[in-house]
C-alpha cells in the first residue's frame, strides 16, 4: 500500500524522509523514492529525484552518497496498481521540465483521457502510472498561475478519482503543496519544521498534534508552518487532533489488530476494484484482458483454480459464470487439479485466483494448463506476481497489501473481480445486454456502502453470537446456493483464527450426516439471507433447532420471521442474491475474529499458518 511523506524545515530532509518511509514499510510496497530540493551549481534550486525498486534500505544506501543539502522534499513507497513495479513507475513523478515532482496515493480514474489530452499538447510521459498525469497537469497550471498552491488546485479540479498528493516545485523552494480526496493525509508541525504523511506513524516522532486533512482541503507547508485552504483557496482552520497511539497502534491505524483494520478497508477495496471498469457505453474495461473478445467468445469450459480462501471466492464465481454466462464452470483446489488429468482444450479458460500470486500449487496448475493449451486468466492482488506474469489476462483486486494471515479484504476484492469476469463473459456470450450489465455493475458498486453499514451496525449482534459459540468444541456453517459458498469461507475463517473446529455444509445435506452431531448447545451458523432458497434453509434450521442447536443466522434486514428460529440474528442490508457474498461474508469475518479474541488467540498470526505458501 502506498505511503507518502514530505518535509520542509531546518534539517536534512533526506534522513527525515527515509525514516518516514521506513515507518510505513509494514504497509507493503515494491519501490521507493524521494524528490529533494537542492541548490544547483548556479545557486538556483533544482529537484533531485532518486528512486529504486525494492526496499527502503536500498534507497537509504543510495542516499548516503547524496551530497546535496536539501531541507525540503517528498518521498513515497509504491505498491503497484497501474503499471508494473519498476524504477520508471516509482514515485516521485516529474513534469517535462523536471521542476515539479509529485507523490500520490489513490487512483486517477480519468487518467487515460487526461494523458491523451496532455500528450496532444506536447507532454512526454516517462511512466505507465496514472499519477504522472498529475505532474503534467500541475506543470501546465503553474505556467499559467505562477503559484504552486493555485496550480495544484487547478490540476486536481480536472481529476476524477481519489488522491492524497504532495507536490514540490523547484521554483518555490521550501514549499510542499498538499491536497486530499478520499485518501488519507495527516499534517503536523514539529521543532524541525513541517511534515506531511499518509500515515500518522511517519510523523508521530516529530509531533503528536496533527491535522487530519479532509476531502477537498489543501495545505501549503513551509518551514515556519502550514496554511490551510479550501477548494477555492479561502483560508480555513482545521481542527487539531492529539494522537496518543503508540507505534504498534499507529501501524494498525488505531485498530487493535490488522485483521480488524483490513475488514474495515473492505468498502474501499470494492470501490477501488471497480474504478474505471465500465465505460460510459456500458462495456467492461479490463485493462490487462490479454484475450480477444473472439477468444473469450470461444470459451466453452471454465476451471477456477485456487487454494484456501481464494478457492472459496471461486465457489462464488461458479454460480455467477454458470448463471450469467451459461458456461460450465468447475472450481478445484489447485493441489488437486495439478495432479489430475483434467479435460483441457484450447477453448478452456483456467482462472487462477491467488491473493499473493505466488502460491506454489496454483502456479504449477496454471503452468500445466497452459502447456495443455488452456487460456489462463489471473485474479491477484500483486502486480507483477508470478500468477500475473504467467496469465494471458489479469484483473487486480486492488486490496493493497494484506498483513493479517487470514484473508479478508483480499477475498472481497477477489469476489468483486470474479464478478467482473463473469459479467464480461456473459456480455461476450450475449447472455446479458449492456443495459443489464450496467445495472448489475451499479448494484455491485452499491455493496461498498452496504459493507460500511454492516461495519457500523453489527458489532453488538456479532459479540452476542460470538459469546454463544466461544466455548463450543465444534460448529457447523450452513447455507444454500451462494449461502453455501459463504458458509465455507465463514467456517474457514473461524478455524483459522480461533482454532475452533468448524465445518461448512450445504444446508439441505445436513440430514444426510452432520445433523447427527447436533446436541444441545451445538452452534449452527446459517447464511439465511433472502434468496430463492430462503424457505428451504429456514426448514433446515428448524430441524437443527429441534435438536437443541444454538442457531446464529445472518439474515436480511426486516426479516422478523427468522427471529423465531434463530437464537442470534445478525442483520445485513437487502442485496441481490448474486452479490450477497460481498456483504454476508463480513459479519462472519467479524464473528471469527470475535470468537478468536474471546478464546485468547492471536488473530493476525494464527499458529501453523503462513500468508503465502510457496511450497507444495
Ligand atoms: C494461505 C493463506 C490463505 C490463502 C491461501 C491461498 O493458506 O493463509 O489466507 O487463502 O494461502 O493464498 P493465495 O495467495 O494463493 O490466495
Amino acid at each position: 500500500m502506498c505511503g507518502i511523506v514530505g518535509f520542509t524545515g531546518r534539517d536534512q530532509a533526506k534522513d527525515i524522509l527515509v525514516e518516514g518511509l521506513r515507518r510505513m514499510e509494514y504497509r507493503g510496497y515494491d519501490s521507493a523514492g524521494v524528490a529533494l530540493e537542492a541548490a544547483g551549481a548556479d545557486g538556483a534550486a533544482r529537484l533531485d529525484v532518486i528512486r529504486r525498486v525494492g526496499k527502503v534500505s536500498g534507497l537509504a544506501s543510495e542516499l548516503e552518497g547524496y551530497a546535496g543539502q536539501a531541507t525540503c522534499g517528498i518521498g513515497h513507497t509504491r505498491w503497484a496498481t497501474h503499471g508494473r513495479p519498476s524504477t520508471a513507475n516509482a514515485h516521485p513523478h516529474t513534469s517535462c521540465d523536471g521542476r515539479i515532482a509529485v507523490v500520490h496515493n489513490g487512483i486517477v480514474e480519468n487518467f487515460a483521457e487526461l494523458r491523451e489530452e496532455l500528450q496532444g499538447r506536447g507532454h512526454v510521459f516517462k511512466s505507465d502510472t496514472d499519477t504522472e498525469v498529475l505532474a503534467h497537469l500541475v506543470e501546465e497550471a503553474y505556467a499559467e498561475r505562477g503559484e504552486l498552491m493555485a496550480a495544484v488546485r487547478d490540476a486536481v479540479s480536472q481529476v476524477v478519482g481519489a488522491y492524497g498528493l504532495a507536490v514540490v516545485c523547484a521554483d518555490e523552494p521550501g514549499v510542499v503543496a498538499v491536497a486530499r480526496k478520499d485518501s488519507p493525509i495527516v499534517i503536523g508541525v514539529g521543532e524541525k519544521g513541517s511534515y506531511v504523511a499518509s500515515d500518522v506513524i511517519a510523523l508521530i516522532d516529530a509531533t503528536r498534534d496533527v491535522v487530519v486533512l479532509e476531502d477537498d482541503q489543501f495545505a501549503r507547508l513551509s518551514p515556519g508552518g502550514v496554511e490551510y485552504t479550501d477548494a477555492e483557496g479561502r483560508p480555513i482552520e482545521p481542527a487539531v487532533t492529539h494522537v496518543d497511539w503508540d507505534l504498534d497502534m499507529a501501524e494498525k491505524g488505531g485498530y487493535p489488530d490488522f485483521m480488524l483494520k483490513e475488514i474495515h478497508e473492505q468498502p474501499r477495496v470494492v470501490r477501488d476494484t471497480l474504478v474505471g471498469r465500465m465505460t460510459a457505453t456500458g462495456e467492461l474495461d479490463i485493462d490487462e484482458l490479454g484475450l480477444s473478445l473472439e477468444e473469450l467468445n470461444d470459451i466453452d469450459r471454465v476451471y477456477v483454480i485456487a487454494c484456501g480462501t481464494s478457492y472459496h471466492a471461486g465457489l462464488i464465481a461458479k454460480n455467477l459464470i454458470e448463471g450469467w454466462a451459461r458456461i460450465p464452470c468447475e472450481v478445484e483446489a489447485a493441489s488437486e487439479f495439478r495432479y489430475r488429468d483434467a479435460i483441457i482444450t484450447p477453448s478452456t479458460l483456467v482462472v487462477a485466483v491467488s491473493q499473493s500470486g505466488e502460491t506454489a500449487d496454483t502456479l504449477a496448475a496454471i503452468r500445466d494448463a497452459r502447456i495443455k493449451g488452456a487460456k489462463v486468466f489471473g485474479i491477484t492482488n500483486v502486480v507483477g506476481s508470478p500468477v500475473a506474469r504467467e496469465s494471458d489476462g489479469v484483473i487486480y483486486t486492488k486490496a493493497n497489501k494484506e498483513i493479517a494471515v487470514a484473508s479478508t479484504k483480499s477475498f472481497i476484492g477477489q469476489v468483486v473481480s470474479l464478478t467482473l469476469l463473469a459479467l464480461l463473459l456473459a456480455q461476450v456470450k450475449y447472455r446479458l445486454t449492456t443495459k443489464q450489465a450496467r445495472m448489475l455493475f451499479r448494484e455491485l458498486g452499491d455493496s461498498a456502502a452496504q459493507i460500511q453499514e454492516i461495519l457500523d451496525g453489527c458489532g453488538p449482534a456479532v459479540r452476542e453470537a460470538a459469546a454463544a459459540c466461544k466455548d463450543a468444541r465444534s460448529a457447523l456453517f450452513v447455507g444454500r446456493g451462494m449461502g453455501a459458498a459463504i458458509a465455507c469461507e465463514g467456517a474457514l475463517k473461524l478455524k483459522e483464527v480461533s482454532y475452533l473446529h468448524a465445518e461448512a455444509y450445504a444446508a439441505g445435506e445436513m440430514k444426510h450426516g452432520p445433523i447427527a452431531l447436533i446436541e444441545p448447545g451445538f452452534p449452527v451458523i446459517a447464511v439465511a439471507t433472502k434468496s430463492p432458497t430462503y424457505d428451504k434453509t429456514v426448514s433446515n434450521l428448524m430441524e437443527c433447532r429441534a435438536r437443541g442447536a444454538v442457531v446464529v443466522a445472518v439474515a436480511t434486514e426486516g426479516d422478523d420471521e427468522i427471529k423465531k428460529i434463530a437464537d442470534h440474528v445478525i442483520y445485513i442490508p437487502r442485496i441481490r442474491d448474486c452479490f450477497s457474498p460481498i456483504t454476508a461474508s463480513v459479519p462472519l469475518q467479524l464473528l471469527a475474529r470475535e470468537v478468536a479474541l474471546m478464546r485468547g488467540c492471536d488473530v493476525d498470526q494464527p499458529r501453523n499458518l503462513a500468508k503465502s505458501v510457496t511450497v507444495e
